[in-house]
């Protein structure tokens, strides 16, 4: 058998990221304890290098949990100078518990945050974004999409969690909602010339995608 595993290779990139606040490794704990599904280290520094890399000033996030994802989109944000993420999640508590952690953080000033169903509140934004992170439900991914094309500006990143689905994309019989929407994302930003895209393949894999709507 192979010694290379996908689980063997996230757990070596989760030990390489670099040393991070203790309030990130607090939240990493608490969704160890709690069961909660966060993008974890590896991931959440290659979201906070892309945004790095392209200098994004405007962030905005869809499924937002209790902040972990946030909080390395923050990090990127003021290191590129200030600007703003917008922290978007349909659950009260989630978003008072992200608010605890943001604000110890340091990053008061930077988060905009919305309780209410993200792409919606994504379709009410009156500017475009330079970076948009999406991880609500996978049902909802084909129809976010549309939306997402709107909202990006030409150049904007898009990057979405979970286009593994924890193998269950390779498995024919599988045709459950949430697998058939992540499929359905995935077929769609590949085939459309407007985007550049690959999947990441650190954990359950992320979407990393350039939107480029005339070229
Ligand atoms: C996978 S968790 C987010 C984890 C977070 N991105 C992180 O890595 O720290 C997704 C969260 O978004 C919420 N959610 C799912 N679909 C949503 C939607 N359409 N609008 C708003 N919130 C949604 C879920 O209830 C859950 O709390």
């Amino acid at each position: 058998m192979s010694a290379l595993s996908l689980d063997r290779v996230t757990e070596y990139l989760d030990g390489l990221v670099p040393s991070r606040p203790a309030e990130l490794r607090r939240m990493e704990a608490i969704a160890e304890r709690s069961d909660f599904p966060i993008i974890g280290p590896a991931c959440g520094h290659v979201c906070y290098l892309v945004a790095r890399l392209t200098g994004a000033r405007r962030v905005f996030e869809l499924g937002s949990g209790f902040g972990y994802s946030t909080a390395w989109f923050a990090r990127a944000v003021a290191e590129n100078g200030g600007g703003e993420v917008h922290h978007t999640v349909w659950d009260e508590d989630l978003s008072a518990r992200a608010r605890k952690h943001l604000d110890r953080l340091g990053y008061t000033k930077l988060i905009r945050y919305h309780v209410a169903e993200a792409v919606g509140e994504l379709k009410r934004a009156r500017t475009r974004f330079d970076l948009i992170f999406n991880d609500i439900d996978k049902h909802g991914y084909p129809g976010s999409l549309p939306v997402i094309q709107k909202k990006l500006r030409p150049g904007g990143v898009l990057i979405v969690d979970n286009l593994l689905w924890d193998g269950r994309i390779f498995d024919a019989k599988d045709r459950s909602a949430s697998t058939r929407g992540v499929r359905a994302l995935t077929r769609r930003v590949m085939k459309d010339k407007r985007w550049t895209a690959t999947i990441v393949p650190i954990r359950d894999g992320l979407l990393v995608a350039r939107w480029q709507p005339r070229g």
